[in-house]
């Protein structure tokens, strides 16, 4: 079984448009909260929450409680992507009469408890979680709880309850996003040590100062401390916690309040605030525009594969990509199913393996068992038939579905209708084979044909751009649509892979930045360039994209 990644990733971006519809419906709400958890909630929802929306008393679900109970923007997003009441039916929230209010409220059939009064929402999991007890039943109770609200002395009592009466059908997530209401939880109510300077938010960055975990720890709770953002790190800290059996489990989530929004992130005045009407065309496009870095492992040593995976980890890559190659499909071979599933131990970040072997269909369950977490096959050995036997599998397993081209490859006409439930297409821009080759030119012109085709069938995956891809020409494949990037030479051939896939990101991101000054010109000339730039607040952005305006003439 896969991970799902990207049906989940899919569901969170769903559920964010849907968190800054809301709120700029309503012209208020509390976007930044619902977005530090926004991952979370996406893996609950999509892969571990029993429930049935059209069954929302079902005895046997599983029990979600918001106890930050602000962020209801968030969880009533994935309710609606979930299929609980239509996704219009955001543009109700907070208004007079609606079931979806400021806060979550139980006249909105699927949710469990009346959020709002913080620091009470763990007491009252622990209850339900002893009731399900005492009835043998065994459904799982998650409960969300906020760092702010742990200034409420209940949070503590709460936490000593669960220990003393050994409730394991419980599992809570700190949301740890260090900012409250209108500052920083450091400086309201420390709940770390040692936290103190001016450079603040990149100082949180540094996981060996965290001591939260300690505190829960000296509660008697098993304690399990994320990145709050990799969903393959919360699936992960899930299974975990549901296997641990004698006490109860909190997941400490590190998380950034705003995710996914520049000027909303690390920015405490994004806790309680809509986003104005005529910023929302760029939002959604910065949240459409979210990419990742996939690192190619067969660009590094070929003896040592195990190595090249743990500098993938260590360099804090999104997914890596295994290229199997058969010596038939292209005249090199790599490595199969059994080295993948060697390897698959050492981390949990998804793999993303491209299978440049004829007869795909024939052996794809084989890479399933393995453990990959997407699989791309080349169209130009798969047709309608074993592709669509391809699919089948692939979904029923849960791992990600992708089609490949070479580069002088159009899209079959037969792949059209696989486009709209397609997860990731894979554009050559090398003649497959092996890497360290240059980057063919043409795949630009290319990817402007790619995209209208891909567009006309909905296309709602991911692009990833494979072969050549370097410092100099990422920013602008990523204007040309790719939002995955397979580095081998450009990464896994650097001695410092952290640094180099840093190094990409920031290039992807000054891209991304013109892209959305771009659109704000578009939209609204240089009233709404300026104020897009003003909005970015923290650190030093707001000079940087300023530059990037300036550069381009919208200033
Ligand atoms: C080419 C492979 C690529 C390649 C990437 O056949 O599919 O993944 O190894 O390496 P670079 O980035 O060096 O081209
Ligand atoms: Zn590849």
């Amino acid at each position: 079984m896969g991970l799902n990644y990207y049906q989940i990733k899919k569901n969170i971006l769903r559920a964010r448009k849907l968190v800054i519809r809301g709120t700029n419906a309503a012209g208020s709400g509390h976007p930044g909260g619902s977005f530090s958890m926004a991952e979370i909630l996406g893996c609950l929802f999509n892969k571990h929450l029993k429930f049935d929306p059209d069954n929302p008393q079902w005895d046997d679900r599983d029990r979600l409680v918001l106890s930050k109970g602000h962020a209801a923007p968030g969880l009533f997003s994935n309710m609606a992507v979930a299929g609980y009441f239509p996704e219009s039916e955001i543009d109700t929230l907070r208004k007079f009469g609606s079931k979806l209010q400021g806060h979550p409220d139980l006249k909105c059939p699927g949710v469990e408890f009346c959020g709002g009064s913080l620091g009470t929402g763990l007491s009252y999991s622990i209850g339900i979680a002893l009731a399900a007890k005492i009835d043998s039943k065994n459904h799982h109770v998650y409960t969300i709880i906020g760092d702010g609200e742990s200034d409420e002395g209940q949070v503590w009592e709460a936490a000593m309850t669960a220990s003393k009466y050994k409730v394991d059908n419980l599992t809570a997530f700190l949301d740890r996003n260090f900012i409250q209401q209108d500052s920083y939880t450091e400086k309201i109510m420390p709940l770390d040590e040692n936290l103190e300077g001016s450079e603040i938010s990149e100082m949180w960055k540094d996981a060996s100062r965290w001591k939260t975990g300690d505190k829960w720890r000296s509660f008697g709770w098993n304690v399990i401390e994320i990145d709050g953002h990799r969903v393959e790190q919360i699936d992960a800290a899930i299974m975990k916690a549901n296997a641990t059996k004698g006490v109860p489990t909190i997941i400490i989530s590190r998380t950034i309040k705003g995710k996914s929004i520049e000027h909303m992130e690390d920015n405490p005045q994004w806790h309680g605030k809509a986003p104005d009407s005529d910023v929302v065309p760029i939002i959604n496009l910065e949240l459409d525009s979210q990419f990742m870095i996939a690192p190619s492992i067969i660009a590094g040593d070929m003896t040592n594969l195990e190595n090249e995976i743990k500098r993938c980890v260590t360099g804090r890559a999104d997914y890596i990509h295994l290229d199997v190659m058969d010596g038939q499909f292209v005249p090199t071979k790599t490595f199969d199913h059994n080295k993948i599933k060697e390897l698959r131990p050492l981390t949990v970040i998804p793999f993303d393996t491209h299978l440049m072997i004829t007869e795909p269909v024939k052996y794809v369950k084989d890479y399933v068992d393995a453990g990959s977490d997407i699989i791309t096959v080349h169209a130009e050995v798969t047709d309608e038939s074993s592709f669509g036997e391809i699919h089948d599998v692939l979904r029923q397993n849960q791992v990600g579905v992708g089609l490949s081209i070479n580069p002088d490859t159009e899209l079959p006409e037969w792949s059209y209708k696989f486009l709209q439930s397609l997860d990731q297409l894979i554009v050559m821009s090398v003649v497959p084979g092996k890497s360290g080759q240059k980057y063919i030119e043409e795949t630009h012109e290319k990817m402007t044909r790619l995209n209208s085709i891909l567009k006309q069938h909905n296309f709602s995956g991911y692009i990833e751009a494979d072969g050549g891809v370097n410092l100099e020409n990422i920013g602008s494949v990523f204007s040309d649509g790719a939002r995955a990037f397979v580095g081998g030479g450009a990464i896994i051939g650097q001695r410092d892979v952290r640094a180099a896939i840093r190094d990409f990101r920031n290039e992807v991101l000054k891209s991304r930045r013109y892209e959305l000054l771009a659109k704000a010109n578009e939209l609204g000339g240089s009233d709404l360039v300026n104020k897009w730039i003003g909005l970015h607040v923290i650190g030093e952005k707001q000079e940087q994209i300023k530059k990037i305006a300036q550069e381009a003439g919208f200033i």
